[in-house]
């Protein structure tokens, strides 16, 4: 029976289908055009739905951040899998000993000594050997070796363990999206694709092939994924894009693919209180250290609303001018924060235009381990 998104409870969340194969679309003709291969991060849609659309569309393989994320994919046949993270505790190396078991062509992130001597120390009890990929800091402060000779060392120390191999380097600049204007943006992105290349090269230098030089963020990937040397890219968000992506002029409102179907449950003076809260919309406003929205996502339609402020069930919109809303209107915010929304449902409602099409389940929600 067809249904018109406009019948629906709320809040929902919309997935606009043809968008979304529009931005699938763009990432793997990119791929394809400077000669990369692709693995886009799932963590931003968490579905397998959109995971074996992407890889039908040219995706090599998939990155992941959580090693639940990857058993939820390879339960559903996804074997090409980087978990982008780096694994220490035994618990999770357990788990990485059982997806080997199942036969996933896994990679894991490694980006010290002490973490690859575990690694070593749980391999030696089964049959496997892991392929690791060395995660280097290109600027954003997070996890990863300084690049240049500490990758190497660390690449030398894993050469003298039996069941690892370094089969990669990559690194994310998630600074990037701290970035002042284009020409900082451009910088964060030339850092991200060099912080590889001189780690590989310094590695080959000793010997070492690194074959996989990977690099990805959304706001990025297009500048280092031209830089020659670089043989693959990460792009997560880019497969909905969001207000944080438009506001680093990244992307375009109309490029975004997933919107909050939200209700108008009170209308006061100056004011529309909507259903989505923090518990929908999370309270992102930007990445790594800057705000680079207004208010807590956009109104479609309603440019003169902004969510000033989120409760937990409440999103109070203010206006200075009549908005012309009234109860139980529905309106569809662009989230600021696309992959910690998508987090927050239990699934897409994929809509072509107002017609409700297909329900997709956000099946690694809340995935945290
Ligand atoms: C290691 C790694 N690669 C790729 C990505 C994708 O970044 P984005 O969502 O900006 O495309 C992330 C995001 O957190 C990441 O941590």
């Amino acid at each position: 029976m067809k249904q018109d998104w406009k019948e629906l409870d709320t809040p929902t969340l919309l997935l606009d289908k043809g968008i979304l194969l529009k931005n699938i679309l763009q990432m793997s003709e990119f791929a394809k055009r400077n000669n990369v291969n692709l693995r886009p991060h799932i963590k931003t849609h968490k579905s397998v739905e959109i995971a074996k659309l992407q890889l039908e569309h040219g995706a090599l393989g998939i990155t992941t951040a959580k090693l639940e994320e990857a058993e939820v994919m390879a339960a559903a046949g996804i074997k090409d899998i980087l978990v982008a993270y780096p694994v220490s505790n035994p618990a999770k190396i357990e788990r990485i000993i059982g997806l080997l078991d199942q036969g996933v062509d896994l990679k894991v992130t490694v980006d010290n000594l002490e973490q690859v001597k575990l690694l070593q120390k749980a391999l030696e009890k089964t049959r496997h050997t892991l392929e690791v990929w060395i995660k280097v800091n290109s600027g954003l402060n997070r996890c990863g070796v300084e690049p240049g000779e500490d990758a190497v060392k660390l690449a030398q120390a894993i050469l003298l363990l039996s069941r690892l191999r370094v089969g990669g380097i990559f690194t994310h600049a998630g600074h990037s999206y701290g970035a002042k204007g284009q020409e900082e943006l451009e910088r964060s992105a030339f850092a991200e694709a060099d912080a590889v290349i001189k780690s590989a090269e310094a590695c080959e230098k000793a010997g070492i092939p690194i074959l996989v030089r990977s690099v990805g963020s959304t706001p990025t990937y297009q500048i280092s994924g031209q830089v020659d040397g670089i043989t693959e890219v990460r792009p997560g968000n880019a497969v909905f894009f969001d207000s944080i992506q438009v506001g680093l002029g990244v992307a375009d409102k109309t490029e975004c693919a997933l919107t909050v179907l939200a209700s108008v449950v009170g209308v006061y003076d100056g004011r529309v209180v909507l259903d989505t809260g923090s518990k929908t919309l999370c309270l992102d406003k930007g990445a790594h250290g800057l705000d680079s929205v207004k208010g807590f996502g956009f109104v479609v339609d309603h440019p003169e609303l902004t969510i000033e402020r989120l409760s937990e069930e409440h999103g109070v919109a203010v206006f200075e001018s009549d908005c012309g809303l009234s109860l139980n209107d529905k309106v569809r915010i662009i989230p600021n924060h696309a992959c910690t929304v998508a987090n927050m449902f239990d699934e897409y409602v994929v809509v072509e235009g107002e017609q409700v099409v297909d329900r997709w389940k956000v099946d690694a929600r809340g995935m945290r381990k």
